[in-house]
């Protein structure tokens, strides 16, 4: 078969490639979500589930779509059509990839909002504003920002121009550069501050509430929590790895790259974690409070820490940088698909695609003060958009692909573009992806539903 090439030139190395795939991985998901969602499952068990999740379904449904992104060279509604065809199937193969441009654009609609909260951080930071807060002041701080839809409009369009400004001039610029520097000095930041949570917040009762597991409190929700949470912050399940191994050289290796990149990403999350419990037991705070975490406890490390004026401040720069590298990601399959068949120019997709998922942030911003009150199945706006988009969108995403991969794909094509051999590892892969992969997300899907309990196969889910 002849290769195609890609639209959009290649990355330039394979380092490139992971820093652009870890760039996209590692965001506001690891250090935002990540403690938040496992506070309010009730730690442990869930961090197990989610780690069983993330090695078991995670890596395999990468290698998948990194390997058809690269064998369709394309935008990933094109890509599923294309290698669908290809292997003897049918075109609607297609709408995984449109499902995939929807969750993603539902995904920054109010991943915007958050990383404007953080953009509006390093504004308090440089203010020096954390400066020997107690609790209150820093809950005051956050509650102020939360009231005012204006202010959350306000940060949410320039971090949504920013987001713009890149996509318009190409994945590729830029974003590598970034990235780079990025990523290192994240960790090194974190790293830092799980020393000060360690010297000074209640480093025992944070670990313990991170890994012992109480499996009591793993009900059918917060696995299906964790199962979400796992293809959040690896990015997987909408077709964003899928667009980047589009612009992957052939030759490069996409099982370690796929590990290097998982290893990144929970390492960050786990790290986020480990430097935030301390934090909240330390000061009575609780672990369950919901989105706001970070932004209630971090602020009280820097304000009362030696340095946390810079430090502080750094951090919240550097948390915005990730999530901007994340968000390129979450709207880039859009944009590819625009450029590609509506035959627009990358700027004015970049700017048509950004402008609806602007109007679209506008639902999260009014779930905390004008419409807090407003309930849809249980759940403010900004929760459906995120149970809709995290918890069901990527991981039905993440079914079709891996069956994809696993079932409609041939080994040969399979086994062509791993490059692994066709021994033990690649079977290894393969059995994943065909079997452990989708009856675990399944599973997870049914007994979050309580079928599962219909079918006599399991108690009844939370
Ligand atoms: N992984 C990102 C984070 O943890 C969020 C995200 C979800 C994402 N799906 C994506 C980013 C797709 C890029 C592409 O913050």
């Amino acid at each position: 078969m002849a290769k195609r090439t890609s639209l959009h030139g290649l990355w330039s190395s394979r380092l490139a490639f992971i820093l652009a795939v870890s760039g996209s991985a590692v965001g506001l998901g690891n250090i935002w979500k990540f403690p938040y969602v496992a506070g309010a499952n009730g730690g442990g068990a869930f961090v197990l589930f989610y780690l069983l999740c993330v090695a078991l379904i995670g890596l395999p449904i990468m290698m998948a779509e990194i390997l058809i992104g690269r064998r369709g060279r394309r935008n990933p509604v094109a890509t599923m059509r294309i290698v669908g065809e290809e292997e003897g199937s049918r075109p609607s193969w297609a709408l995984v990839g449109v499902m995939g441009v929807i969750a993603g654009i539902i995904i920054l609609s109010f991943y915007s909002v958050i990383a404007g909260w953080s953009l509006s951080y390093v504004g308090h930071a440089a203010l020096n504003r954390f400066s020997g807060a107690g609790a209150e002041e820093v809950n005051a701080l956050f509650g102020g920002l939360l009231a005012d839809w204006r202010v959350l409009a306000f940060w949410h369009t320039a971090f949504m121009i920013l987001t713009i400004f890149v996509v318009a001039r190409g994945v590729e610029r830029g974003l590598e550069r970034a990235v780079r520097f990025l990523m290192p000095s994240l960790a090194v930041l974190m790293v830092a501050l799980l020393g000060y949570a360690m010297i000074n917040g209640d480093f025992r009762g944070g670990v313990n509430f991170l890994l012992e597991a109480d499996f009591s409190k793993l009900t059918g929700d917060a696995m299906l929590a964790a199962l979400g949470q796992a293809f959040f912050s690896l990015s997987i399940g909408m077709g964003a790895i899928m667009a980047y191994g589009a612009y992957l050289p052939e030759g490069t290796s996409i099982t370690n790259t796929s590990i290097s990149v998982v290893l990144a990403d929970t390492g960050m999350a786990l790290l986020a974690g480990l430097a935030i419990f301390p934090i909240v037991f330390a000061h009575g705070l609780d672990p369950g409070a919901g989105p706001g975490l970070i932004f209630q406890t971090l602020p009280l490390a820097f304000g009362n820490m030696a340095g946390g004026h810079v430090f502080g401040l750094l951090f919240f720069i550097l948390l915005t940088f990730a999530a901007w590298t994340s968000s390129i990601g979450l709207i880039e399959p859009a944009v590819a698909w625009a450029v590609e068949t509506r035959g627009r120019s990358r700027p004015a997709s970049a700017i048509a695609i950004g402008v609806v998922i602007w109007l679209l942030g506008f639902l999260t911003i009014l779930s905390f003060n004008e419409l807090a009150d407003f309930r849809v199945l249980g759940r403010t706006l900004f929760e459906n958009l995120d149970h809709l988009s995290s918890n069901i969108l990527l991981p039905l995403g993440g079914l079709f692909i891996t069956i994809f991969a696993g079932w409609v794909m041939a080994k040969t094509s399979t086994s062509d573009e791993l490059d692994i051999g066709t021994g033990g590892l690649f079977s290894l892969w393969r059995f994943l992806a065909r079997w452990v992969a989708p009856v675990a997300v399944l599973l997870v899907f049914l007994h979050a539903t309580g079928l599962l309990g219909w079918f006599g196969l399991a108690g009844s889910a939370g």
